[in-house]
C-alpha cells in the first residue's frame, strides 16, 4: 500500500503517519525528517538546505526527489510506504508519475489555518524515536520528557512564529494545483483521494483512516 499524506504544517500528518506505520507495517517517509537529519549530519545536502528549512522555504525539487528516489529503493518499502510531506509541488508529483510509482491513496488533512499556530507552537518532539507530543492536546506524563525513555523533548528550529508563517505562505502557493492534480488523477482512476477533517480528535481521525484504507 502506497500512501501520500498532504496537508498544511501542523495538520497531523506526522502524528497519524505513525499510526498508519504501526498498523500497516509500512515505513513513514518524511522528507522534512530526512532533510533535518542531513542538517544534523552536516553532509553536502545539509549544508545547502540548513537556512532554507529554518526559514520555512521549500527545498529544491531536485534535492527532495533525489532523497525520495534513494529512500524508496530500500528493502523496507517492498510492501509500500507513506510519503509524509512529499510531493509538495506539481513537479514532485510529476516525478512520481514519470517514474511509474503508483500511489493507492492520497489523504489530505485539513484544518482551518487559524489553528495551525497553536498546534505547532505547542508541539514537542522526542527526536530519537520521532514521537510527537503537544503541551495541551497530547501532553507527556512529565513536562518536556518522553513517556517511554524519560529523555528530553525538543522544539523544532523552524517552529518559530516567523517560521510557521512562512511555511504556511509557501503551502498556500502550492496547495491548489497539487490538490487539483490529485482530483484529476482520481477521476482518471489512477489513485484514491480523500479529504480528512483534521480538527477531530486523534482517535476519531485514526478510525476514519482505518475505514478509508479498507476501501
Ligand atoms: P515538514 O517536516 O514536512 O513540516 P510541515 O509540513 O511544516 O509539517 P509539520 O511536521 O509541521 O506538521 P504535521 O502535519 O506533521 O503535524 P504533526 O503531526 O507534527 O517540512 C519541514 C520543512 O522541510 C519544510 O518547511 C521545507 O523547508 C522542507 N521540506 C520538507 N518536505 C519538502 C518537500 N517535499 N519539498 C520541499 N521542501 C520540503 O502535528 C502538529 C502538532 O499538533 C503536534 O504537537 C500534535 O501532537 C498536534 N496534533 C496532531 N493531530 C492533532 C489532533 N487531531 N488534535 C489536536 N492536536 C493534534
Amino acid at each position: 500500500m502506497r500512501i501520500i499524506l498532504l496537508g498544511a504544517p501542523g495538520t497531523g500528518k506526522g502524528t497519524q503517519g505513525k499510526f498508519i506505520t504501526e498498523k500497516y507495517k509500512i515505513p513513514q517517509i518524511s522528507t522534512g525528517d530526512m532533510l533535518r537529519e542531513s542538517v544534523v549530519l552536516k553532509n553536502k545536502i545539509g549544508m545547502i538546505i540548513k537556512n532554507i528549512i529554518e526559514e520555512g522555504k521549500l527545498v529544491s525539487d531536485e534535492i527532495v526527489c533525489h532523497l525520495i528516489k534513494n529512500r524508496i529503493k530500500k528493502h523496507d518499502c517492498i510492501n509500500g510506504f507513506i510519503l509524509d510531506g512529499f510531493p509538495r509541488t506539481i513537479q514532485q508529483a510529476l516525478y512520481l508519475s514519470k517514474k511509474n510509482i503508483k500511489i493507492d491513496y492520497v489523504l489530505e488533512f485539513i484544518i482551518p489555518h487559524e489553528y495551525i499556530l497553536e498546534r505547532i507552537s505547542g508541539r514537542r518532539i522526542h527526536i530519537q524515536s520521532g514521537r510527537i507530543y503537544h503541551v495541551k492536546f497530547k501532553p507527556p506524563k512529565i513536562k518536556d520528557k518522553d513517556d517511554l525513555t524519560g529523555q528530553t523533548l525538543i522544539t523544532r528550529k523552524d517552529d518559530t512564529k516567523e517560521g510557521i508563517k512562512k511555511r504556511l505562505e509557501e503551502y498556500k502557493k502550492v496547495h491548489d494545483p497539487l490538490v487539483q492534480y490529485y482530483i484529476h488523477e482520481k477521476k482518471r482512476g489512477n489513485t484514491k483521494f480523500f479529504q480528512i477533517d483534521a480538527m477531530l480528535s486523534f482517535s476519531s481521525i485514526r478510525k476514519k483512516l482505518e475505514t478509508i484504507l479498507k476501501k
